[in-house]
């Protein structure tokens, strides 16, 4: 199991990680008694880099996980996430990043994840409302008073990661990253390394696109989220067919998955980026754990890397 450093704080990982939303949100049906099976299953596993955040579920997520932490807390290096708010209906409720709302709702994950403290605690999204240096400050508090280890921000910019770094030392940002995502090799990329925070790549199969199974509309559950994403209608979904093509073959020609190939490309893309691909399914786990073993060739690595710096993706990611 190849581990990696995130940040230059002392935060060590396994490379690929469980993102553990689509258990309780957004990706079809669900029910606890797998979710926890597969939870088990990642700690046998040694994938012990959990991905949560208050508003999946909302909130269910992190009482799931709350419930699979007994008695292995230790094993376990778990993220969180605050800032998107929403109502227990589920209503979106905007962005929020004021001080005495950041310490609130770690006090509340804490709570559901029935533990003391949090490894990774992440700034989900920033508000641009409240200066970030005001949120960094509550969060460094949170360092300070022992109840989170690290501090992360997601789908932050180059400026606004600067200024948070600043304030407290970030660990890790995490953004969306996979072979439909790249926008994040430009400019952030290079910020991050120069200051020394490392990269987590959220959905990186591309939200299931990239394994080659979810090939029309049809193949989504009714009420999937998926359903309202531009990259998921079905003139975006035959377009970007094309890089789906071509992962599939070289899949074909080895004795792996393309969700495998999908992962491993990404992976070749720095020693300092950790994946957490989401799953409900032991058999989709550990194809993914084993992604860390595949080996592209210089050639595969090529046709891939080609591939989407040529092929403009259909559809924005959100
Ligand atoms: N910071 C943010 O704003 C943000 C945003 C989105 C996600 N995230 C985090 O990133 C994690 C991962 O992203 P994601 O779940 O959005 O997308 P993803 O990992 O790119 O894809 C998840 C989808 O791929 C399917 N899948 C997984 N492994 C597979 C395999 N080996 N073969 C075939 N299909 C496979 C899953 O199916 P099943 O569900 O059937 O297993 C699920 O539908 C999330 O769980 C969450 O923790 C963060």
């Amino acid at each position: 199991m190849k581990k990696i450093a995130l940040g230059e704080q002392g935060l060590v990982v396994p490379v690929v990680g469980l993102g553990c939303m689509g258990m309780s949100e957004f990706y079809g049906k669900h029910n606890q008694k797998d979710n926890l099976t597969v939870l088990d299953r990642a700690v046998e596993l040694g994938c012990t880099f959990w991905d949560s955040a208050d508003m999946y579920g909302p909130f269910t997520n992190e009482e799931l996980l709350g419930k699979a932490l007994v008695g292995q807390r230790d094993k376990i290096t778990l993220a969180t996430k605050f800032g998107i708010t929403r109502g227990k209906q589920g209503e979106w409720l905007g962005v929020n990043g004021h001080p005495d709302y950041v310490k609130a709702s770690c006090e509340a994950s804490l709570k559901r994840l029935n533990t003391d403290y949090i490894d990774i605690y992440y700034q989900h999204r920033i508000d641009p409302n409240v200066p970030i240096e005001d949120t960094v400050g509550a969060m460094g508090d949170l360092v300070k008073e022992g109840k989170v280890r690290y501090l992360g921000l997601s789908e932050a910019d180059p400026e606004q990661i600067k200024r948070a770094h600043q304030v407290h030392p970030i660990s890790a940002l995490q953004t969306e990253y996979s072979l439909w995502s790249r926008d994040v090799e430009e400019n952030i990329l290079p910020t991050i390394r120069e200051l020394g925070i490392g990269f987590v790549a959220y959905s990186p199969m591309g939200r299931g696109f990239l394994s080659g199974t979810i090939n029309q509309r049809s193949d989504l559950q009714e009420g999937d989220w998926r359903l309202e994403n531009p990259r998921f209608e079905q003139v975006a979904m035959q377009k970007n067919r094309v890089l789906l093509n071509t992962i599939n073959n070289i899949a074909k020609n080895s004795e792996y998955t393309s969700a495998q190939i999908s992962l491993a490309w990404l992976l070749s893309r720095g020693e300092d980026i950790g994946i957490i691909p989401g799953t409900k399914q032991i058999e989709y786990l550990e194809q993914n754990w084993l992604s860390q073993q595949v080996k592209l060739s210089k050639q595969e690595l090529n046709s891939l890397n080609q591939l989407s710096d040529k092929h403009v993706i259909a559809g924005p990611r959100y």
